[in-house]
C-alpha cells in the first residue's frame, strides 16, 4: 500500500512535511534562464473589441481562419456554446474572504513561493477572486473537489509552473483533510501525495520540455546553457505512466524559450536562437508546437488509458522596466483591469500555437474517445502583474539566478484560481455523464 511512510501536510501536524524546502529548489533555479523579455502592455482596445464579437463566431472557425481571427476566437470565445458561460473571459474583483490559507496552515508551500515569509509587505494580492463575465466561477470548495476525485488520481506533467498549482491544490484539499507524501522516489520533481481519506492520488512529473531533452554540454549551466530537443520523442519520464491516471494536467512554457537544438527523426532540423551560422533558426514557436503535438499523441495513441487530459495553457510571466537578468520586477500591487491590457506579442503566439495543437489533438481525441479539456489559464493570469514574488522568493542578500521572480505565482495568491476552474470542470465531467445534452457549457 502505498503512504505508510507518509510525512503529513496537514496543519500542525508533528510530522509536517520536513523536508518541504528542498522540493523547491531545484525548481526555481531552474526555470528562467530566457524569460520573456520586457513586455509593455499597450494599454487598451482590442479585447474589448474581441468581446463584442465573440458572441457571433463562436464554433466555426477553425482551419482557414488566420491567427488574428483564431486570436479573436480563442480569447473570446473558444468553443463555447452560445448561452453559456466562459468562465476564462472575467475580471479580478476584490474577495476579503481570501485566502484560504496561509504558509503555516499548508506546509507544501514551496520556499520560492512563500511570499509572505520572505517579507512581502502587501497582502492586498491574495484578496482578489475571478469572476467570469456573464456568471459566477465559486471559490474552491475542497470538500466537493475531494468527493468528485474520490479514488481517482490526478498527475500534473511540466515544469516548476505546474508544481506551483500543484502546492496549490493541496494546500486547498489539507483545509479539511490530511495528505501523505507516497514519492516512489527520493527525487523532489517526482512527488506523489496521498489523500488516505478518500483514496485520491496527485502526483507531479518533472518535464519541462515533455519530449526527451539534454543539455548539449552537460557541464553548462542548466540556466543558460544549450539543450538538444528530441521534438517527436515525449519524454519516457511520463508516458509510461499515463495509464494509472484518471486527470492530467500538461503543461510547458518558458523552458522552450532557452537555447535549444531541435532533432526530429535523429536530424537535426533547426534551432531556437543558437546562433549557430549553419542551423536554420525556426524559432520556439516550432519547438512549442511539436512537443504539443507529440506530447497530445501519446493520449490519442495510449492503449487502455481513460482519463481526461487537460492543456493548462501559457502563464505570462510580468517582467517590467527590464528583462529577467536585467533589472525586470514585477512591483504592481494590484491587479490590471480588463481594459488595461491586452494578449499580444510572445503571450498571443505561444497561447495561439498551443490551442491549435490543443484543437487538433482533441477532434482526434474525439474518434478515439479521449477527452481533452482546455484549463484557458492564460487571460485570467495576464491581468495578474500583482502575483509574483518578485524579490520575495528568496532571503534578501540570496544569490538567485532570477533575483526578481515574476514567473512563478505567491502561495497563496492567484494561482489558487487556477484549482476553482478545475473543480469546475471535474464538476462538469461528472455533469456530463449524467445529462449529455443538457449545457454542453464552459468547457469543451
Ligand atoms: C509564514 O509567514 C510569516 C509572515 O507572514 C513568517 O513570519 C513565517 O516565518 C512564515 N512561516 C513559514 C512556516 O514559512
Ligand atoms: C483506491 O482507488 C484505486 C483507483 O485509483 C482503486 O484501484 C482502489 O481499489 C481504491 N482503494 C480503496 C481502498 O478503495
Ligand atoms: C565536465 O566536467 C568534468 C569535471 O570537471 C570533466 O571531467 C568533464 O570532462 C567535463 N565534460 C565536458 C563535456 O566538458
Ligand atoms: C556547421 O558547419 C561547420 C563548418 O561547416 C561544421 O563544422 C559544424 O559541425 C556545423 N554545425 C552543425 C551544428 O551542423
Ligand atoms: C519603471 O521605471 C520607472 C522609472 O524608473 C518608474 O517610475 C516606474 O514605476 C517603473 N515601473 C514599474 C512597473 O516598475
Amino acid at each position: 500500500m502505498k503512504g505508510n511512510s507518509g510525512r503529513e501536510l496537514q496543519n500542525g501536524s508533528k510530522t509536517s512535511l520536513q523536508n518541504t524546502p528542498r522540493i523547491v529548489l531545484l525548481l526555481t533555479a531552474t526555470l528562467l534562464l530566457t524569460i520573456i523579455p520586457l513586455y509593455l502592455f499597450p494599454l487598451l482596445a482590442t479585447s474589448l473589441a474581441w468581446r463584442s464579437q465573440s458572441s457571433s463566431s463562436s464554433s466555426s472557425s477553425s482551419s482557414s481562419s488566420s491567427s488574428s481571427d483564431m486570436a479573436r476566437d480563442s480569447i473570446a470565445g473558444l468553443g463555447v456554446a452560445q448561452h453559456s458561460c466562459d468562465i476564462f473571459r472575467g475580471e479580478w474583483v476584490p474577495n476579503p474572504n481570501a485566502p484560504y490559507y496561509t504558509n503555516e496552515s499548508c506546509r507544501a508551500i514551496q520556499e520560492h513561493q512563500n511570499c509572505m515569509k520572505f517579507g512581502r509587505p502587501d497582502t492586498g494580492f491574495m484578496k482578489w477572486r475571478w469572476k467570469p463575465t456573464h456568471c459566477e466561477l465559486p471559490v474552491f470548495n475542497p470538500a466537493q473537489f475531494l468527493e468528485l476525485v474520490r479514488g481517482k488520481s490526478l498527475a500534473f506533467v511540466s515544469d516548476s509552473v505546474g508544481r506551483n498549482q500543484m502546492q496549490s491544490l493541496i494546500c486547498l484539499l489539507v483545509r479539511v483533510t490530511y495528505a501523505v507524501d507516497a514519492s516512489v522516489t527520493q527525487d523532489d520533481n517526482f512527488r506523489r501525495y496521498y489523500f488516505p481519506t478518500h483514496n485520491f492520488t496527485v502526483a507531479s512529473f518533472w518535464s519541462p520540455f515533455l519530449v526527451r531533452a539534454h543539455k548539449v554540454d552537460p557541464n553548462a549551466s542548466t540556466y543558460s546553457g544549450l539543450f538538444n530537443l528530441y521534438l517527436d520523442e515525449p519524454d519516457s519520464i511520463w508516458t509510461t505512466k499515463m495509464t494509472e491516471f484518471d486527470y492530467v494536467i500538461m503543461s510547458a512554457g518558458h523552458w522552450l524559450l532557452r537555447p535549444t537544438m531541435f532533432y526530429e527523426g535523429g536530424q537535426l532540423v533547426g534551432c531556437h536562437n543558437c546562433l549557430a551560422p549553419n542551423v536554420t533558426d525556426l524559432t520556439m514557436y516550432y519547438s512549442y508546437r511539436r512537443v504539443f503535438r507529440a506530447a497530445f499523441r501519446v493520449f490519442n495513441s495510449l492503449e487502455g488509458f481513460r482519463g481526461t487530459v487537460f492543456l493548462r495553457t501559457f502563464s505570462p510571466s510580468h517582467f517590467e522596466n527590464g528583462t529577467w537578468d536585467n533589472g525586470g520586477d514585477c512591483v504592481r500591487r494590484q491587479p490590471f483591469r480588463r481594459d488595461e491590457t491586452r494578449l499580444d506579442g510572445i503571450n498571443l503566439k505561444m497561447y495561439m500555437t498551443q490551442v491549435e495543437e490543443f484543437r487538433e489533438a482533441q477532434r482526434e481525441g474525439r474518434e478515439k474517445g479521449v477527452r481533452f479539456r482546455l484549463l484557458d489559464t492564460t487571460d485570467a493570469m495576464l491581468l495578474r502583474p500583482d502575483g509574483h514574488p518578485s524579490r520575495y522568493g528568496h532571503l534578501p542578500h540570496e544569490n538567485v539566478p532570477m533575483y526578481n521572480d515574476c514567473v512563478h505565482w505567491c502561495l497563496p495568491g492567484p494561482i489558487d484560481t487556477w484549482n476553482d476552474f478545475l473543480l469546475h470542470m471535474v464538476k462538469n465531467e461528472g455533469g456530463r455523464a449524467r445529462s449529455w445534452n443538457g449545457r454542453k457549457s464552459t468547457i469543451k
